[in-house]
């Protein structure tokens, strides 16, 4: 099995439930909070590891969260590439309202302080046809995706939280891009280019409810793995959940299609619970999950 490295940010999740999302200047009481583990990159990890993966996670920590280390290794992910910063671990407030819809602000922190040197002997260690995957949530992921690609690494890029101009960089190092319904508009139109003019061997586009979509831009196969209904109680973290299955997937050389209907029922079976890191399913979870 392939191995996946995963460049990418590690917060501290803090949650609060809400009625509804709030407006701006509206002053809005919680009913409930917790806190755990969380980022895009952390939980992409988390997931590619819950799915079996053998996983190395590159990125950076603020001193004393030693919990946050002991929590990717309790998830087994590998941690030595995660240097501590002077700058504060990463945080997102995460407002979850009452149908599962989330609001999210992050302190990127020491998250955008990783250095090159570092992330070129993190990556020293893989082999070509490893899997990297990597998010816009931290620095250097550009650098990173152009030295995977150049060692043989497949790149699998998730281009959230959107930004255009760091997207369209990563593009040309990059194997599967994976977006939402809204990044995918966002990126058309900035970029004024169809989703089969982009630079990229696959797409992913991720429908929430209705399932995902799989575009090969070069034998221009378009095919889609159906939604599956549950009842959603959050939803944050489920396309960090699909991106850490597929990777898994893949790595495990599973065709496409099997790679898809599998990440898309670890990311229906995560919107049924509360969290990120912590709430993705395990492997068992998902093979006994019956919706
Ligand atoms: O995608 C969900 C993640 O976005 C959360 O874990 C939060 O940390 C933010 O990075």
């Amino acid at each position: 099995m392939k191995t996946v490295w995963c460049l990418g940010s590690i917060n501290i999740d803090l949650f609060y439930d809400v009625p509804h999302i709030p407006a701006p200047g509206e002053t809005l009481a919680a009913t409930g909070h917790s806190s755990g583990l969380g980022g895009k990159g952390a939980n992409q990890s988390v997931a590619a590891a819950k799915a079996g993966a053998k996983v190395h996670h590159i990125g950076a920590v603020g001193q004393n969260t030693d919990w946050v280390i002991e929590r990717l290794k309790s998830y087994n992910v590998g941690t030595a590439q995660i240097a501590i910063s002077d700058d504060p671990t990463g945080q997102a407030i995460i407002n979850v309202a009452s149908d599962g819809e989330n609001a999210i602000v992050i302190l990127s922190g020491a998250n955008r302080t990783l250095d090159e040197a570092a992330v070129s002997a993190g990556l020293a260690g893989a082999a070509p046809g490893d899997i990297l995957l990597v998010q816009n949530e931290t620095n250097l992921q550009i650098e990173a995706a152009r030295i995977a690609s150049d060692q043989g690494l497949r790149v699998l890029y998730s281009a959230a939280p959107f930004d255009a101009d760091a997207t369209q960089q990563v593009l040309p190092f990059t194997d599967t891009l994976l977006l939402n319904e809204i990044e995918a508009e966002q990126l058309q139109q900035t970029l004024k280019q169809s989703l089969f003019e982009l630079p990229v061997k696959n797409i992913v586009v991720t429908l929430g409810p209705k399932g995902a979509r799989w575009i090969s831009t070069q034998s221009r196969d378009v095919f889609e793995t159906p939604g599956i209904q549950v009842e959603a109680v959050d939803t944050t973290g489920a396309g960090d959940t699909f991106a850490g299955y597929l990777a898994a997937a893949l790595a495990r050389d599973f065709e496409p299609a099997e790679a898809m209907a599998f990440a898309g029922r670890a990311a229906a079976l995560k919107v049924t619970r509360k969290g990120t890191a912590d709430a993705i399913p395990t492997l068992e979870e998902v093979e006994v999950f019956d919706p």
